[in-house]
């Protein structure tokens, strides 16, 4: 199954967007890297939204990241694999292109709307609460489009296994692992997908010195 109720994803607004506000300084410095990179601000930067569902993290992205990229010429792009979820998305997030895609196609995907030897620094992959529904070919997609467009990638807010609930309660124990179980139906990478990302990106080669995974 692909696509999280919709209202599922509005009741978590308040929450998600406290919780990315740790990640702020972690905006600073794809913002700082991505301005390095193309000091004269003259090329187009593209930013993707990865698993964008209805448009609340790319919403969140844009707001933060905007005033940070002074003078930058900004297309966003929104990427899901759930056509309804990114129709609701475009009244969020104006402007923005969507890309009804399962993320293993990315590279394929976005080579429609990026020029084929774009310059460094021009693409930024965003997601927020996607990693721990990928699976190893989604990653391998993420990465193989990173290598090849020289992108940076910001991956925020992914379930571990090391939650916990407040109050606890007797049945906390079996919620948990009904929820991991869940969380890893179908091949996806559930809890481990933040450390899969960053270990897959590891062996390939395709790292930055930003990236942290809590606990690594
Ligand atoms: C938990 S929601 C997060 C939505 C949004 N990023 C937010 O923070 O509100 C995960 C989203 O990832 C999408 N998704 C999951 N696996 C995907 C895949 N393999 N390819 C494309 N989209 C996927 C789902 O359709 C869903 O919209």
């Amino acid at each position: 199954m692909i696509g999280a109720a919709q209202d599922w994803l509005e009741a978590r607004v308040p929450f998600d967007d406290a919780a990315r506000q740790q990640s702020l300084p972690l905006l600073d410095r794809a913002a700082k890297a991505l301005l390095d990179t193309d000091p004269s601000g003259q090329s187009r930067l593209t930013i993707v939204d990865l698993g964008a569902g209805t448009g609340k993290s790319a919403a969140w992205f844009r707001e933060h990241l905007t005033p940070r990229l002074p003078g930058r010429t900004i297309q966003w792009l929104l990427v899901d694999a759930h056509e309804p979820s990114l129709e609701i998305a475009t009244q969020h997030v104006g402007e923005a292109d969507t890309i009804v895609t399962r993320l293993s196609e990315l590279p394929t995907a976005l080579g429609e709307h990026l020029p084929e030897h774009p310059a460094p620094g021009t693409l930024l992959l965003t997601c927020s609460a996607v990693l721990d529904v990928l699976t190893q070919d989604d990653v391998d997609a993420i990465l193989t489009t990173l290598d090849t467009y020289q992108g940076l990638g910001l991956f925020l807010l992914s379930i571990t296994a090391d939650w916990h609930l407040t109050p606890p309660d007797p049945r906390d124990e079996w919620l948990a692992q009904a929820f991991a179980d869940h969380q890893r139906w179908d091949g996806k990478l559930g809890a481990d997908g933040g450390h899969v990302m960053l270990r897959t990106a590891r062996e390939r080669g395709v790292l930055r010195p930003a990236a942290t995974v809590p606990g690594s």
